[in-house]
């Protein structure tokens, strides 16, 4: 039954069973309340609001934008944001991957990505072609809309619209904590978790199979996870044998978030041939994500084929949003933000071991300022918390009242069970609010000891 605990008001918000505090102003790391009360951002939204809230450069060059041009339709026009933006996000991606198709927000671009791997096939082999399955793995997401929620691999979320949903073969994350062989170091499972994907696409026929597609740091579905560097080496080396697609879902990742420009940086050389992107590639301040190619998908389709990407939305590529992208990148390069990130992120992942004298604390994982917690019942046996004892709610709860908003999840174990925490702050957070930020964890996390053992 609905708690009925949101405003009552005109706005359909996502969930009954929250009251929401009122923000009035956001200012650098953090949020204001209507009351006063300062909430340090300790997820940037979920991840979006990376250079911090209130940049007035921002607001003030997005004002002269939005006085010269607003709005123009792709299909028709070109503007100088459009293709100055497309060049900025162009020098952050690795290899080849030079061309921007712009989109409004995650779910559209991995839709965008899936549908273009798709007309890849189509024009390079005729439409008689069988491949258009793509793998995705267990415990991943990719998005809510039907394409990019056939793709996802958390059940808990997507159980509900099954019928509805395309059925893709999903092959194991590269979840170490709670790998199924038994792997004790991290390299081992990534190893079997990348045979898996060969495994995968022999059973199901690699003539029908077109793309794999993976998080690098997995989001919101099992923060902070991610594999060792082979396991990349591999898929890039079992997708090119078998003639299949790497999409690399970069939408939490990357721009700067993990402590690199991309996060798939972090895993030796291995070059997808589609990224897809968002929140981080404006930081909150306009809706936009792109799914970006590499010359070959490129030159397949719109070069040596029919010339036209069958696929668009009336927002995407729009020159307001990319202008205001281009000055977030700008800042963030001028600002040298990635690399602050790195250095706070190893910082703050060294203050966080100190947690696991808390006996709810199972595992701590993550890249740069990308940090997973997952709470246990029992550290030894990894045993999660039912859904019903509501942990990860009560955590976040004593959170907001030591002023600081993580980001709360449950699902990570098999799907249901499983509670977790994410840690994404503004990659511009000072060491002063990263200490803020660990105090305030630490008592949250220690008054939900008290409470609930
Ligand atoms: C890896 C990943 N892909 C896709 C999405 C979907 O993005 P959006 O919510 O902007 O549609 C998300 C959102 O959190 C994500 O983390």
């Amino acid at each position: 039954m609905s708690l009925n605990k949101a405003p009552n008001n005109n706005v359909f918000y996502r969930n009954q069973n929250w009251s929401y505090p009122r923000i009035v102003k956001g200012e650098g790391v953090y949020l204001y309340g209507e009351d006063g009360k300062r909430y340090l951002d300790a997820c940037s939204g979920s991840a979006v609001a990376n250079i911090g809230h209130g940049n007035s450069e921002i607001a003030e060059y997005t004002k002269e934008l939005m006085s010269r041009i607003a709005f123009t339709h792709l299909s028709r026009w070109t503007v100088d944001t459009i293709e100055e933006c497309a060049r900025k996000v162009c020098q952050w991606t690795p290899g080849d991957l030079n061309h921007v198709y712009f989109v409004s927000g995650g779910s559209e671009a991995t839709e965008a990505a899936i549908k273009l791997a798709r007309q890849y096939y189509v024009e390079r082999d005729g439409g008689k072609t069988s491949k258009w399955k793509v793998i995705s793995k267990w415990t991943s997401f990719h998005g809510n809309t039907l394409g990019a929620l056939a793709i996802t691999g958390i059940t808990g979320r997507k159980k509900m619209y099954d019928p509805m949903l395309a059925q893709f073969p999903k092959i194991p994350q590269f979840y170490h904590y709670r790998n199924q062989w038994g792997c004790e170091t991290l390299e081992q499972t990534s190893i079997r978790c990348a045979q898996a994907l060969e495994d995968e696409i022999l059973k199901q026929g690699p003539e029908n199979i077109m793309a794999f597609i993976s998080e690098p740091v997995v989001g919101s579905a099992a923060p902070g996870v991610h594999p060792a560097p082979v396991y990349f080496k591999m898929v890039r080396e079992i997708c090119s044998k078998y003639d299949v697609l790497w999409i690399d879902d970069e939408v939490m990742a990357g721009f700067g978030r993990t402590g690199k420009k991309m996060a798939i940086e972090h895993f030796g050389n291995a070059i997808p041939d589609i990224i897809c992107t968002a929140k981080g590639m404006s930081c909150g301040y306009t809706p936009i994500g792109a799914a970006i190619a590499n010359d070959e998908v490129f030159r397949t389709i719109m070069v040596n084929g029919s010339g036209s990407f069958h696929h668009g939305h009336t927002y995407a590529g729009n020159p307001l949003s990319a202008g205001i992208s281009l000055k977030v990148l700008e800042i963030m390069e001028r600002e040298r933000f990635v690399d602050h990130c790195e250095a706070q992120g190893e910082y703050l992942m060294k203050r966080l071991q100190e947690l696991y004298r808390y006996p709810i604390v199972g595992d701590i994982r993550g890249k740069g300022l990308m940090i997973g917690i997952e709470f246990v019942k029992d550290q030894k046996t990894k045993q999660p918390f039912e859904p019903s004892e509501k942990v990860n709610t009560i955590v976040n709860n004593h959170c907001l009242e030591l002023g600081i908003s993580p980001y709360p999840g449950g699902g990570s174990a098999d799907g249901f069970r499983g509670d977790h925490m994410q840690i994404t702050p503004p990659i511009n957070i000072s060491r002063e609010e990263t200490d803020e930020l660990f105090a305030a964890l630490e008592g949250a996390i220690k008054k939900t000891c008290e409470e609930i053992l």
